[in-house]
């Protein structure tokens, strides 16, 4: 049987990076998958409009948790503008590729990158929708 998932998204799955929570973040975002009810949280750290560190926590299937590991290298370090950018066909091609049925599940890592930052506008008193858009 061919094997149904990439080399990376192997890694990703049984080696995670960023898992965790944030005990000083200044943004969380929580988010469920309708089609499954699958949950993923982030939690970002935000210093002078830069994401210094991010982790999260998913419960899900592998193919959730590989794609929000991936997520989170893909923003860690970068600036809210440019992890805004951040889609879930960027994230599946860093995986090469996910199997059709799975590609729902990568939705979820960017739902969870925008709703981490739309809290921290909230937090900041400034209304995060003209910004972040509809979460
Ligand atoms: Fe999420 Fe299958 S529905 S693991
Ligand atoms: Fe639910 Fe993958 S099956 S996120």
């Amino acid at each position: 049987m061919a094997m149904l998932y990439s080399d990376r998204v192997m890694d990703h799955f049984s080696n995670p990076r960023n898992v965790g929570e944030l005990t000083d973040a200044n943004g969380v975002g929580e988010v469920g998958n309708a089609k499954c009810g699958d949950i993923m949280k982030m939690y970002i750290k935000v210093d002078k409009g830069v994401i210094t560190d991010v982790k999260f926590k998913t419960f899900g299937c592998g193919a959730a948790i590989a794609t929000s590991s991936m997520a989170t290298e893909m923003i860690k370090g970068k600036t809210i503008e440019d992890a805004l950018k951040l889609t879930n066909k960027a994230v599946v091609e860093a995986l090469e590729g996910l199997p059709p049925v799975k590609i729902h599940c990568s939705v979820l890592a960017e739902q969870a990158v925008r709703a981490a930052i739309s809290d921290y506008y909230t937090r900041l008193g400034v209304d995060p929708t003209p910004i972040v858009g509809e979460i």
